[in-house]
């Protein structure tokens, strides 16, 4: 695909992000030769910063740059950074906005970036309805030169109700086919070869149904607290943070129907079939029985003293707010009516691990009499981070005498396919968006799909004083967790078995 002359307007360029994962991933673009030749950068924000002060932040004293300036990349770098510029601007001032619009017209024919311009918006979400207003005001989301286009970060709303007025704001500026809703984990390589793994082989679809499936189980777990982040966190959840987008991106690419196509809006269509096709719980009992939340407790991790997440900075002292979810739902349609999905992800677990498993049915009929075959069930693991790759277990004769069965492995990992460098989810998602390929992104109907699940299970949580339990910090969450998967098995802790 071609990059075309381009300019990247990053608002909120002071904030984190842009040090932190936006720049980092711009110079690997650089450094792998896939910027296109006129490109430049504008950051956008309220410190006052001059280019020289900004280029100084996020590239030449950049903490999140050592790495790449090893092997005398130094002068690699010096001249990148003259690709960056740095525009004063208050996000919801509409003054602000005709003297942006003239730096940008003055930077793209100083520098050849065809009026494309591509917006990201690095803000707060009640920054993004001003943020498109003004700019539509400018006439600088009117594609009457170059194209325009519009990046959001997550959240993408709160509830529902947020997001679809989120939508209709930004409806009113941009085309559904202006907007890129970034969600990262579309940007990892695993999640992606789920899609290559389902669909370029005949071996797993045939099995991938209601007959063959027993239960699906996805674990995503990380071993670090709230940090920095009480503010946003407190208000958020695990349920909102990682379950309503990146969980629910990874069940949606597990259970869709084969798209027609690779094409973007074929793999988005049968990805919003399948956000729909999701149970929402609305009975009590249901809610109740099939929805667990806790938060971490203190307790000493590696012979440190952890603190627990109501002791955390700006979180309030008697706040309900989960650091875990775990759930139990069905898929209600053809291919997997009756078959339970459970799902759990975390902070402060012993460690940082995202995978899916397929739990195969135990065969119809036994010949081996092996009391302990249940546990020994075929499994395909799926595993997206770290250790990239695909495992699967089966059974084999124990060599010698009579008919034990073990399990053995066939294991493959990512790492051996390649040794180049493996493009990281932002520089995937930035690409693909300056190449106007939205496979990877998420479209306003699949994300309202998606809250449309979550939002009752907040509803309840908040409502019913669901019991918030608790777990230490630095354990896979609370023993009450278990119940969920009704004693037939238990969870599987990645690492453990
Ligand atoms: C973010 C969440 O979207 O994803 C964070 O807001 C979480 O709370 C992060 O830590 C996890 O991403 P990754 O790529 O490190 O697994």
């Amino acid at each position: 695909n071609k990059t075309e002359n381009q300019m990247l307007v990053i608002f909120g360029a002071s904030g984190d992000l842009t040090a932190r994962k936006l720049v980092p991933a711009i110079v690997s673009l650089a450094q792998d030769g896939y910027l296109p030749e006129n490109f430049v950068v504008l950051g956008a924000s309220r410190t006052p910063y001059s280019d020289g002060e900004f280029r100084k932040k996020v590239v030449l004293e950049s903490k999140y740059l050592d790495e790449k300036m090893e092997n005398g990349q130094e002068k690699f770098l010096a001249e990148f950074s003259d690709k960056l510029f740095y525009h004063e601007l208050s996000d919801d001032q509409s003054s602000d906005y005709a003297p942006l619009k003239k730096r940008m017209e003055s930077l793209n024919s100083d520098y050849g970036t065809d009026a494309n311009y591509m917006f990201y918006l690095s803000t707060p979400p009640s920054a993004y309805g001003p943020i498109s207003k003004n700019l539509y005001n400018q006439g600088l989301t009117e594609e009457d030169q170059g194209w325009r286009r519009l990046i959001v970060e997550k959240p993408f709303g709160y509830s529902l109700k947020s997001a679809k007025e989120l939508n209709e704001k930004l409806h009113r500026y941009f085309k559904e086919s202006q907007i890129f809703r970034i969600d990262h984990y579309l940007g990892k390589e695993t999640v992606q070869n789920l899609l290559v793994t389902r669909f370029a082989n005949s071996i797993f679809e045939p099995l991938w149904n209601r007959h063959y499936i027993h239960h699906v189980e996805i674990t995503s777990a990380e071993s670090g607290g709230i940090g920095k982040r009480g503010k946003y966190y407190d208000k958020s959840g695990a349920l909102r943070d990682m379950f309503q987008s990146h969980l629910l991106q990874i069940v949606a690419l597990i259970i869709m129907e084969p798209p027609l196509s690779a094409d973007a809006e074929e793999i988005r269509n049968e990805k919003l079939k399948a956000l729909k096709s999701l149970r929402i719980m609305t009975d009590p009992e249901v809610l109740r029985r099939d929805t667990i939340r806790a938060q971490y407790i203190s307790a000493t991790v590696d012979g440190k003293e952890v603190k627990g997440y109501r002791q955390e900075e700006n979180v309030d002292p008697e706040s309900k707010t989960e650091t875990y979810a775990a759930l139990k739902f069905y898929v209600d349609n053809w291919r997997w009516a009756d078959v339970p999905f459970y799902v759990r992800t975390a902070k402060r677990m012993p460690t940082k691990v995202t995978e899916a498993v397929i739990h195969f049915k135990t065969p119809h009929h036994q010949i081996f009499k092996d009391s302990s075959m249940h546990s020994k069930d075929n499994k395909l693991i799926i595993r997206i981070q770290p250790d990239e790759g695909i495992l699967i277990k089966f059974g084999v004769k124990v060599p010698g005498q009579g008919f034990k069965v073990e399990r053995a492995n066939l294991d493959f990992y990512y790492s051996s396919l390649t040794d180049s460098h493996v493009m990281e989810a932002y520089e995937r998602l930035l690409l693909d968006a300056m190449q106007g390929d939205a496979t990877l992104y998420a479209r306003a109907d699949e994300v309202e799909a998606a809250w449309a699940f979550v939002d009752p299970i907040l509803k309840y949580w908040k409502d019913s004083n669901q019991n918030v339990y608790g777990y230490s910090a630095g354990a896979w969450g609370p023993k009450n967790a278990d119940e969920l998967l009704e004693g037939h098995h238990t969870w599987r802790n990645p690492g453990e078995q």
